[in-house]
């Protein structure tokens, strides 16, 4: 079976083309990054126009790299939220409109399902239970997974999600934007020890909880500081303090409820899990298998949203043509 995935919640215009829910045939997104960048973060009316010019040509482009006719779709998996209202109204519009003159099944896909989906792409398949990890600009949270659609939330982050942190941080040190990338590139240049600046972690202990926005005040604190005293910022050593104290605590949290939840893999996703130095921390201090996709899967993508789309498709889930966008749809036990 194949699906074409269309994903529009935030600043990537995306459609890929999956076989099965397992097989990668293509994954096209266009970025508006460039777009964003000289505002430092995301400009939403400027995304949702931007998103109906990029769409034909990002859909017309997913189905030439897979080789694949719309006569060959089976289905049209689409983000209806959780995501920016008129970024996600863009795509979901599109996506009806297909749907309605090509005879096609819709299918509504929630955004942070999609990014866990992403790990049944061209892999091993994962094992329940399992514990996910999902951390990307607009949300950071902990699941257990017990089985396809089942989901329990055990915490989240109680104010900024672990991405927008680095995007803001990023932008306290003049790093551009998104500060994700831009952080980890940085922080290279002092290697694996960052140990010149200290920084706090918020534990909020017996908690599956995060929180993120003491440590950016603290950073900004110690930039002041350094500016009072006419000292230079060492922006490398600042950047990698700050991806080790968030790096730490979003690694042992997760460890944690490996333990506590007698998990069998962990599931890590969202657009922080292309940092490097997560992947490679988890992997190493996780007792189970961690399940994270390549780098260009996590980011959003549209192939994430097929893949997501034909567990829900054979759920019999299916989008009428009056289904709207849900901006804060939550993750929530919706059986397979
Ligand atoms: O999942 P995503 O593409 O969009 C949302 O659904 O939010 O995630 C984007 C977030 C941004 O905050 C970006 O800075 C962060 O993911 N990000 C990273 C890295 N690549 C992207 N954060 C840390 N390290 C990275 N390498
Ligand atoms: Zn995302």
């Amino acid at each position: 079976m194949r699906i074409i995935g269309i994903e529009t919640s935030c600043d990537e215009t995306a459609a890929g083309v999956v076989v099965d829910g397992r097989h990668l045939l293509s994954n096209v997104i266009s970025s508006q990054e460039h777009l964003h960048a000289p505002y430092g973060g995301i400009v939403p009316e400027v995304a949702a126009r931007e998103h109906l010019l990029a769409l034909p040509a990002t859909i017309r482009t997913a189905l030439e790299r897979a080789d694949t006719a719309w006569e060959q779709i089976d289905a049209i998996a689409v983000t209806h939220g959780p995501g920016l209202a008129g970024s996600l109204l863009t795509g979901l519009s599109y996506a009806k409109g297909l749907s309605y003159a090509l005879g096609l099944p819709l299918v509504p896909v929630n955004h942070l399902e999609g990014h866990l989906y992403a790990n049944w792409l061209d892999a091993p398949e994962p094992e329940f239970p399992a514990v996910a990890l999902i951390v990307s600009g607009g949300h950071t949270a902990l699941f257990l997974a017990s089985g396809h659609g089942a989901y329990q939330r055990l915490g989240g982050t109680l104010d900024d999600a672990a991405g927008e942190a680095f995007d803001k941080v990023a932008r306290l040190l003049g790093l551009g934007f998104p500060g994700g990338p831009a952080i980890q590139r940085a922080a290279a240049a002092v290697g694996a020890s960052p140990t010149a600046f200290k920084l706090p972690r918020a534990w909020l202990p017996g908690t599956a909880d995060f929180s993120f926005s003491g440590l950016k005040t603290a950073t900004l604190h110690l930039l002041q500081r350094l500016e009072r005293e006419g000292e230079p910022a060492p922006v490398a050593e600042i950047a990698a303090a700050f991806q080790g104290a968030v790096i730490e605590v979003l690694v042992a949290k997760t460890v944690a409820a490996v333990a506590e939840h007698g998990a069998r893999s962990v599931l890590l996703g969202g657009g922080v899990a292309a940092n490097l130095m997560l992947r490679e921390v988890l992997a190493e201090r996780a007792p189970v298998p961690v399940r994270v996709a390549p780098v260009a899967l996590c980011t959003d993508n549209g192939a994430m949203i097929a893949a997501a789309g034909y567990f829900r498709f054979h759920a019999g889930d299916r989008g009428s043509l009056d289904l709207d966008v849900a901006p804060s749809l939550p993750l929530t036990a919706q059986p397979i």
